[in-house]
């Protein structure tokens, strides 16, 4: 039987989200239905609400949850009723170069999932019974999701669940931009571009990697003091250009840059500040019509690299224990990632303190 569930959606772009009692159905074969407990508001939610992500619309929002299972359609061994999970956006067919090769976030076929579950059909309709879209197919910004098995990876009952959904997204990409994409080296100098979500996790990344040097960059005071709190050393305010304000802070450049806002122009600030070697990661997902400018005679003669991260090059089912792992330690901060908890009948106002800056994470809470 069909589940009734109230849920955040986009129906029409450059509007506030709406909140809809949504039906779900149960879930086919290799899927599962998941009773969702919080689900974190990331600046790619708000991107498809906006049009820089282009994500046919209705669409329920939501990639970056914690839940419990509460069915599983047949053929599904590897989850039972109760098992606590997190939701995982990318879709790995297993069989392609990339998925053999633990490169699942490459998948050639990425494409099958951005908005259906990987059969391209959907378990979500509105009241009037019209089929609804769902984010990457997870659309977990709602009480009830049905999901395909692989895209939720299971973890200890430990973790409270509006921690763990922080895994789901921001945490790895950041995390993962810094120990998988990039490789920090212990004693680095790192730079970050934009200190939301996913650049503090970058930052706190690079903490936990050894990085000497992290410095922060963000057009906002209050973002560049929670910076210093994930461990930035040193803080610059975005006003212009901060390439000639890094080289000299640096004798010269960082090793890395992070550009964690979604600015073509800011990659290319990424790109100019770093050393002689050094090499510039992109995790922010600028507009489809932004495009990256460098000096070509830098690549040679400078032996520069400019790079993308998608959810951390992350392995899901490896990375996100490891970071569990790490919280557990005592070394990743999660805690201190939620500024603010949000009921789902709140979700505009989440989506509204996003835009504005507000939070470090806003959460919606289902329970
Ligand atoms: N690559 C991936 O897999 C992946 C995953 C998740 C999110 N993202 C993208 O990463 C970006 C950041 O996401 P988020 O959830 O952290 O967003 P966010 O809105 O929480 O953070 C963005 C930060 O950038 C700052 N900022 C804005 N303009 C700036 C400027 N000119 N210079 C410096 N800082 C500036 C803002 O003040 C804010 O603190 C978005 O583009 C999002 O779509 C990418
Ligand atoms: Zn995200
Ligand atoms: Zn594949």
């Amino acid at each position: 039987m069909a589940r009734k569930a109230r849920a955040a959606i986009c129906r029409e772009l450059n509007q506030p989200v709406v909140v809809e009692e949504i039906s779900v159905e149960p879930p086919k074969r290799g899927e599962v239905t998941v009773r969702l407990a919080a689900c974190g508001v990331c600046h790619s939610d708000l991107s498809a609400t906006n049009g820089t992500l282009a994500l046919p619309l209705p669409l329920v929002l939501g990639h970056e949850a914690a839940g419990e299972v509460v069915e599983v359609g047949e053929g599904v061994s590897t989850l039972k009723a109760g098992d606590p999970v997190v939701s995982s956006f990318i879709y790995m067919c297993g069989q392609c170069r990339f998925c053999a090769a633990g490169r699942p976030v490459l998948c050639i076929d990425q494409g099958k999932a951005l908005a259906t579950l990987p059969d391209g059909t959907v378990r979500t309709r509105d009241a009037r019974g019209q089929p609804l879209n769902v984010f990457s197919g997870c659309g977990v910004m709602a009480e009830y999701a049905t999901m395909h098995v692989d895209n939720l990876v299971k973890i200890d009952p430990d973790v409270p669940l509006d921690r763990a959904a922080l895994v789901g997204c921001a945490v790895t990409t950041g995390v993962g931009a810094v120990f998988n994409t990039a490789k920090v080296a212990p004693g680095a100098t790192v730079a970050v571009f934009g200190c939301g979500g996913v650049g503090l996790n970058v930052i706190q990344g690079a903490r936990i990697a050894g990085a000497a040097r992290i410095i922060a960059i963000d057009t906002l005071e209050e973002k560049l003091a929670l910076a210093r709190e994930f461990g930035a050393t040193d803080a610059l305010r975005y006003q212009d250009d901060p390439t000639k304000a890094l080289k000299k802070m640096t004798g010269g450049g960082p090793d890395y840059a992070f550009e964690c806002v979604g600015s073509g122009e800011l990659a290319a600030a990424a790109y100019r500040a770093i050393r002689r070697g050094g090499l510039a990661v992109v995790v922010g997902v600028a507009k489809p019509g932004d495009s990256t400018a460098v000096r070509t005679m830098t690549l040679p003669f400078e032996e520069k690299t400019l790079t993308g991260s998608y959810f951390g090059s992350c392995v899901p089912r490896i990375d996100f224990p490891r970071m569990l792992g790490l919280y557990r330690a005592g070394k990743l901060k999660l805690d201190e990632l939620i500024t603010r908890r949000y009921g789902i009948d709140e979700a505009p106002q989440a989506f509204a303190d996003l835009q504005s800056g507000r939070n470090a994470r806003g959460v919606i809470v289902f329970r």
